[in-house]
């Protein structure tokens, strides 16, 4: 596996948060990585150093600069809503070859690929088509995130159901807890483990700051990404 779709069951559950931990654990075991968001809703144009396309540059050890920012996110829009929505807003359209096309491009055969799409496995990207169509034509394996909050069991499920119907194979599910969480991340990992079968199941703790890489699990790893 060299290259890697990272999705959500939802939006704000810890894409960008589970593909920085992976970035840094490619790089740190020697590997070369490259990371991309191609398509970015939210984005201030002003201040582009804690976006999802920031965070992930400076995970890769690029700046953040017009140019970087170009490179890996090329589909940006300003307001925070879907991406169909968002271009719309702004007078302009997606096409999801052109996003497949970039996502296959450069894929250099001793590099790591990690692609972060944007908000849930079936935001839409255009009228008719949602980021799961993106994946199909993309064809890699997807690493589904998701959260631990009350309700989660039923967005997981129904997500990967979603992705394995269209014939994707899921790389693993990583549960990165969510703020409130009704019980304990290890109860919510063995009840979905039960209908999942093969699945790599990885629970990611709520982490701080200051815990540094103490309680983050070997993601790569669990997955076979490297
Ligand atoms: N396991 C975790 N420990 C600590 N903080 C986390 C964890 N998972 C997510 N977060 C934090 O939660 C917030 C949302 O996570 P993140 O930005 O990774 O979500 P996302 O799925 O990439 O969202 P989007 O749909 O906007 O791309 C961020 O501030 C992130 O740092
Ligand atoms: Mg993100």
């Amino acid at each position: 596996m060299s290259t890697l779709f990272v999705s959500g069951a939802g939006t704000e559950v810890g894409k960008t948060f589970v593909t920085t931990i992976l970035i840094n654990e490619i790089r740190r075991a020697g590997k070369t990585c490259r990371a991309i968001k191609p398509v970015i809703s939210g984005f201030d144009e002003v201040n582009p150093n804690d976006s999802d396309t920031g965070l992930i540059l400076k995970a890769l050890g690029c700046d953040v600069t017009r140019n970087s920012v170009d490179e890996i996110s090329p589909w940006r829009f300003r307001d925070p809503v879907s991406p169909d929505m968002a271009a719309a807003h702004e007078g302009r359209s997606l096409y999801v070859k052109e996003i497949a096309h970039f996502c296959r491009a450069n894929a250099e055969t001793d590099s790591i690929r990690i692609i972060e799409g944007v908000g849930g496995v079936m935001v839409p990207l255009t009228d008719r088509e949602t980021v799961l169509d993106l994946m199909v034509d993309v064809g890699a394996p997807v690493l589904l995130v998701v959260g631990s909050y009350l309700g989660t069991l039923s967005h997981t499920l129904t997500a990967l159901q979603a992705v394995q119907s269209r014939g994707l194979t899921i790389a693993g599910i990583v549960i990165s807890e969510s703020i409130e969480s009704p019980v304990a991340l290890s109860e919510t990992q063995a009840t979905l483990s039960r209908f999942t079968g093969e699945v790599p199941i990885i629970a990611l703790p709520r982490l701080t700051a200051s815990e540094g890489d103490q309680r983050t699990p070997a993601i790569a790893k669990a997955i076979g990404l490297i």
